[in-house]
């Protein structure tokens, strides 16, 4: 597996601080006995819960976390005011956070996200220096309607389009078809790829000065122990994004022996 392949853990809103202390020191415990080859070859990214962000942060002075990535799953685009409830893009900066999930489904779903209202999330964290992990993906019945290409390149234009091209090279574009997630069957190699290299496509065309700064895309939806080596293998995927199956530490850790 080549350096920066992408195992991005989303927690969502699960694990106290003590829970994830005593997650994290498993962890150490359990990549002790594994090879070398494990870690090196990956980069690993914990999207915890705003409260387990100081306890990550320690840990990573655990025996083999040093290089674990600190990550966040939300941030509003103001840099301060009158926003209660929220946090800002300096405020995760400041608490050691490298990359941030936005655009997931649930917010877009259950807390009314807008295209727009992410795109504006997605400068301001770029522009603070955050990575920016970016969900897009269509629902069932977008898929049976045949629209999964135009709401897809629907919600990449509308945050593309207000970035200097300079900047897109810290965004990843995560894939997660919103039938798959939760399900326990993650779409087909075959969707996956497809889409994809659709994804890419459209990536490319906003990444006209170099080859370089086009963003990775990774796969996320029912990713678990059994299908994340196939998944992994897939020529235009650059990672994985895993929910459930990443809480259990034993079967992350079993998700990164895989690959
Ligand atoms: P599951 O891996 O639980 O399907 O969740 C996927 C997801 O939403 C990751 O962001």
């Amino acid at each position: 597996m080549h350096k920066d392949f992408f195992v991005v853990a989303n927690w969502k809103m699960n694990k106290n601080s003590a829970e994830t202390k005593a997650y994290l020191h498993e962890l150490s415990g359990l990549l002790a006995r594994c090879s070398f080859r494990v870690l090196k070859s990956k980069r690993v990214v914990l999207c915890v819960p705003f409260t387990s962000l100081s306890v990550l942060v320690e840990c990573k002075e655990l025996p083999y976390l040093s290089e674990l990535c600190v990550g966040a799953q939300n941030c509003h685009f103001s840099g301060s005011g009158a926003f209660t409830g929220e946090i800002s893009a300096n405020m995760l900066v400041s608490s050691g956070v490298d990359y941030v999930i936005l655009g997931h489904s649930e917010r877009r779903i259950l807390f009314g996200e807008t295209d727009e209202f992410i795109s504006r999330k997605v400068s301001a964290c770029l522009n603070c220096g955050l990575k920016v992990i970016l969900c897009v993906g269509e629902d069932s019945s977008e898929r049976k309607s045949g629209k999964t290409a135009d709401v897809i390149k629907r919600q990449i234009d509308s945050v593309l389009v207000q970035l200097e091209e300079n900047r897109i090279s810290d965004l990843i574009v995560a894939y997660e078809p919103v039938w798959a997630i939760g399900a326990g069957i993650s779409a087909s190699l075959a969707e996956v790829n497809e889409v994809a290299g659709f994804i890419d496509n459209i990536l490319k065309s906003y990444c006209t000065l170099s080859s370089k700064s086009v963003p990775k895309v990774i796969y996320g939806g029912s990713v678990s122990k059994r299908n994340v080596k196939d998944i992994a293998h897939l020529s235009g995927i650059d990672g994985v994004l895993v929910g459930r199956a990443s809480l259990n530490c034993r079967e992350f850790v079993d998700i990164l022996s895989a690959i």
